[in-house]
């Protein structure tokens, strides 16, 4: 018996194991009901009295010895499982692409940009608003055709709560809480009951600006919406603007700048005019002012507000809005940007 177990525990010394397959039939080998170790236990009761002692040491030893084995092989194997050598290769290149910016948030990022770089801070808002501040203190009577501009998402009735229709809603709450001077920016999400197309979607995003001094001016609006246009489509642009009407400005007026793809000419695009509107804008009417306690006699100022996905179309070329909102790798992959 003592030769038998000598050789079990030279065995057991000498094991290898590369897989946990082979480990399995090795514990099952020695310690199974009917494995090695069992049997020699059984085998004990036939062990003369006077060697006993040293053969039950030598049984214990060796099934401590299988055990001891076991676990270290076991740890081995598990933590090796990455790599057949079990060590790790820091060389190898990452298998993960980088993600890219949303060109929405690419373009949205470089208005504001361009606004800072001439005063402009940046001001947000609820995306849930009250009926005064989407609509009452910017000058829209109630029962006024003018609500019916922009189809609102109720959620409330008496008093009415809705999904903002405009980012002109911040330009009131800023406002409110700050006096002259103001020259701020507002980029945020608006919500308008209508049908999704190539166009038109009912979740849309705007930049507000509004600039409220002493002895503002249509010229001071003229020129900052100029450098506005010529930062972002080119030193080239150039801008006009056509009468317009807003509850909240007088005078109102729209804002085109050159086609940026056919250069003026005329594209499909441009509808072969050479002109796109980007923008609207006006003085801010005086009972706008007055709504938010701003002195009307005192203080002139300018707003101005345009939709970001229009003009990341204009930018990029794109002809379907539904394109920003279906999240498609192919699509925003195009898109690299320091901004
Ligand atoms: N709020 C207008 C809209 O959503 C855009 C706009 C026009 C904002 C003229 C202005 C402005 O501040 O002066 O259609």
């Amino acid at each position: 018996m003592k030769t038998k177990i000598e050789e079990y525990l030279k065995e057991v010394e000498n094991f290898k194991a590369d897989k946990l397959e082979s480990l399995e039939d090795f514990r099952i080998k020695f310690l199974s009901k009917k494995g090695l170790i069992p049997a020699l236990f059984a085998d004990f009761r036939n062990v003369d009295p006077s060697e006993r002692k040293e053969m039950g040491q030598l049984i214990n030893t060796l099934k401590n010895s299988v055990q001891e084995k076991i676990v270290s092989l076991k740890e081995k194997l598990d933590s090796g499982s990455d790599s057949k050598s079990g060590t790790l290769d820091l060389s190898l290149p990452v298998n993960a692409s980088m993600g890219s910016r949303h060109p929405l948030s690419i373009v949205r990022n470089e208005i504001i940009d361009i606004f800072s770089r001439i005063g402009f801070t940046v001001s947000e808002g609820p995306e849930i608003e009250d009926d005064f501040h989407n609509f009452t203190a910017l000058n829209f009577p109630e029962d006024h055709p003018a609500r019916d501009m922009q189809d609102t998402f109720f959620i409330e009735k008496d008093p009415d709560i809705a999904l903002r229709t405009h980012t002109s809603s911040v330009q009131v709450r800023v406002m409110e809480s700050t006096q002259p001077p103001i020259r701020t920016i507002s980029p945020g999400r608006v919500f308008r009951n209508e049908a999704i197309s190539a166009r038109a979607h009912c979740i849309f995003h705007q930049v507000e600006g509004l600039y409220v001094d002493t002895d503002v001016s249509f010229a001071d609006l003229k020129q900052t919406l100029f450098y506005f246009a010529k930062e972002l489509f080119g030193e080239e642009t150039k801008t006009r603007f056509r009468p317009s009407y807003f509850p909240f400005t007088e005078p109102s007026a729209e804002m085109d700048v050159s086609c940026n793809i056919c250069g003026g000419k005329g594209c499909n695009v441009c509808k072969y005019t050479g002109w796109v509107e980007i923008l609207g804008c006006g003085m801010v009417d005086p009972n706008v002012l007055e709504s938010c306690k701003i002195d009307s006699e005192k203080y002139t100022g300018f707003a101005f507000g345009m939709g970001v996905e229009r003009i990341t179309m204009l930018k990029y070329q794109i002809n379907d809005l539904r394109l920003f909102f279906e999240n498609d790798l192919k699509f925003l992959e195009q898109f690299k940007s320091t901004y």
